[in-house]
């Protein structure tokens, strides 16, 4: 019989007091071993959304979500191990060039990736275009791949944080998701919990991120650096523009087919600019002297890509997957592109079959938008402003529909925008 009691905690929270140590060791404790029913934890999930959680109580409770699980040991290796999260956003496809570039630089990047889930891509799903790729893999096969391949992508074992996994689940039915101090619990507690020494954080903000307002990020990415530290990793955040979509292509082949051209020295100047940005302050934060740029042009970034595919069982040479229907989208009159809606982009590759629904449903590698157009440009009636790629006519459909608002067309060209928006490293 404990002398802690559920209700008591949620009340004390509910009123705006703070819970000790051993008031939260517990309550995560008993919430994993099923004595503290979903109905409470939800409660008191809604306290935290809007009571928050003072920095001791935030620092117990990652803690504590760590220590559910195991910690992987990436000591022994003869590389610095540094890695990047990033709060999801629409074509951000930055995960599989940056792996083996930041590898290629010297380090050694332990990404252990999620799927996607709603109008946000997931690296794994990308992957998963290549025939044959294995997404799980062993803590020794890692440890392998990263002292002789220097980069592994693959999923994020259940070994880590697995009480984040019952909460992930629970925050997700109970609008409960958008929180500071339980999204930067969840996210810090499992790249803590993975042993990388560095971290980098891409904190998207915009029509496509999670986050829309800058001040808000700020404290997202201040209070997730806080954290990183408090648990000795080094830890920066990049705040990055998520208005538009990252590059030109939305959705899982045709993501692979674009990295592979940064990959090879061309993509999009934006995806390049990123990439580039990240990987300096990877490679910056574990003390290594190098130039990323270099890399990606003399083809050694490349190169590091075609061994982490085939080290878990892929063809990167392989041709990429093509939807059996394509169809573009005609600009309805002459003008210039003043906006371009990330969401609504990233919203209609989901419903062209790019994304999932339910975390168990499958996804289309072929499904997806192209973007034709970039803000600024000039267009005339009748030109395509998108392909949209999809499996089959009903997947098309929807896709139409969605797709219909995505370009806004004026007289003026917008302002320039910047895609890096402010770094936060204390
Ligand atoms: N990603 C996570 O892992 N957790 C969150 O809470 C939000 C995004």
């Amino acid at each position: 019989m404990s002398v802690y009691s559920a209700v008591d905690v949620i009340t004390q929270k509910r009123d705006g007091g703070v819970l000790s140590d051993e008031e939260i060791s517990w309550i995560l404790d008993a919430y994993e071993h099923g004595e503290v029913a979903e109905e409470q934890m939800s409660a008191l999930l809604m306290a935290i959304f809007f009571n928050g959680l003072s920095p001791q109580e935030l620092d117990t409770w990652t803690d504590r979500m760590i220590e559910s699980g195991e910690r992987l040991d990436l000591s022994g290796l003869s590389r610095p191990t540094v890695d990047k999260h990033s709060t999801g956003g629409v074509g951000d496809k930055i995960s599989l060039i940056l792996a083996p570039l930041v590898a290629a630089c010297g380090a050694a990047v332990p990404q252990l990736s999620g799927r996607g889930l709603g109008h946000t891509g997931g690296t794994l799903d990308k992957l998963e275009s290549y025939p044959g790729w294995r997404p799980f893999l062993t803590n020794d096969e890692i440890r392998v791949q990263l002292e002789t391949v220097g980069a592994v992508i693959c999923a994020a074992g259940s070994g880590l944080a697995p009480v984040d996994r019952k909460l992930y689940a629970l925050r997700d039915v109970t609008a409960t998701v958008e929180s500071i101090a339980l999204i930067s619990s969840s996210i810090m507690s499992k790249k803590i919990a993975e042993g990388t020494e560095a971290l980098v954080l891409d904190v998207k903000v915009g029509r496509g991120a999670f986050i829309k307002d800058l001040a808000r990020a700020r404290e997202l990415a201040t209070t997730m650096v806080g954290l990183g530290h408090a648990h000795g990793v080094k830890t920066v955040a990049q705040l990055t523009s998520m208005d538009v979509p990252l590059g030109h292509a939305v959705g899982n082949a045709l993501e692979v087919t674009e990295s592979i051209a940064v990959l090879q020295g061309g993509g999009p100047s934006d995806v390049r600019e990123l990439t580039i940005a990240l990987a300096t302050l990877m490679t910056r934060l574990v003390g290594l002297d190098v130039n990323p740029s270099e890399k990606l042009d003399d083809g050694s970034a490349y190169e590091v890509f075609e061994r982490m595919i085939r080290a878990q069982g892929g063809e990167p040479n392989a041709t990429m997957p093509l939807a059996a229907l394509r169809e573009e989208v005609i600009a309805s009159s002459d003008g210039v592109v003043t906006s371009i809606d990330a969401l609504a982009v990233g919203v209609t590759a989901w419903r062209l079959g790019a994304g999932r629904f339910r975390k168990e449903d499958p996804v289309s590698a072929t499904a997806g938008v192209t973007c034709l157009v970039r803000e600024g440009d000039r267009v005339e009636k009748g030109q395509p402003l998108f392909e949209l790629h999809a499996d089959d006519e009903s997947h098309m459909g929807v896709g139409r529909v969605t797709i219909a608002h995505a370009v806004v067309l004026g007289d003026e060209a917008p302002a320039p925008s910047s895609l890096l928006l402010d770094l936060i490293t204390t």
